[in-house]
């Protein structure tokens, strides 16, 4: 896809440096330690947001959350740029961004580092000869319980019937358990409506159902 440019991008995410994982395959294996240098308060857990756009889901995790590290995987710059900003402005101690299409989360995390993935507003790559870019593709979908502690989730929000349907039908191919799901979360009284993403109030905006399921690995 086409990257838009941003004014001065260049500058500002050198300025933005320090929120800014590099080279993140080499912490595969030691990023508790990495993290824990990084801020005293943090206790262990590291969740994932792939795809995590201007990063507003992550901000509100990480104000609620101080004791967990939350990273945002974004592979365009002038967005992954916007969350970065976002979390400067916010000055959370508790969000740092791989910025980067994450397309084998394997080779950035070893087993059982990660307690939660988070898939919002995921791509949904229609055409069925892309089926395998989809986030929620059984290849991605192993990857991330390998990457994922014992007893680790993944939550996915889309407003596409389409990709919802076949996250459901691929969770049942590899023998996942969908322990949460529903076709209209904003009229469920699960807690996952009550931290939104952009996209996600965006589409509320013009009435239209989130779909919601939690994994359990
Ligand atoms: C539709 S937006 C949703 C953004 C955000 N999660 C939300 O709900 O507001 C999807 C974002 O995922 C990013 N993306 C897609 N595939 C990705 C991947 N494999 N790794 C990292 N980012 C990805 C895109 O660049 C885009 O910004």
């Amino acid at each position: 896809m086409r990257q838009r440019k941003v004014k001065n991008e260049e500058q500002r995410l050198a300025a933005l440096e320090y929120l800014q994982v590099r080279d993140s395959g080499e912490l595969r294996g030691r990023w508790a330690d990495f993290l824990k240098e990084k801020n005293e308060s943090f206790a262990g857990e590291i969740y994932l947001e792939a795809g995590c756009g201007r990063g507003h889901f992550l901000a509100a995790l990480g104000e609620a959350n101080p004791d967990r590290f939350y990273l945002g995987a974004e592979g365009r710059s002038s967005v992954v740029l916007r969350a970065m900003e976002l979390i400067r402005d916010k000055e959370l101690k508790n969000v740092l961004f791989i910025p980067e299409f994450i397309l084998n989360v394997e080779s950035f995390f070893a087993e059982n580092e990660l307690t939660g993935i988070y898939l919002n507003f995921s791509d949904p790559w229609p055409k069925a000869r892309h089926a395998k870019r989809r986030l929620t593709h059984r290849d991605y979908l192993k990857g991330y319980q390998q990457a994922l502690k014992p007893d680790g989730f993944i939550e996915f929000k889309t407003d596409s019937k389409p990709l919802f349907d076949f996250t459901l039908e691929e969770c049942q191919v590899i023998g996942l358990t969908v322990e949460e799901c529903t076709k209209d979360l904003h009229r469920s009284d699960l807690p996952a409506r009550l931290i939104t993403t952009q996209y996600e109030n965006r589409f509320r905006l013009l009435g239209k159902p989130i779909h919601y399921c939690k994994i359990r690995v």
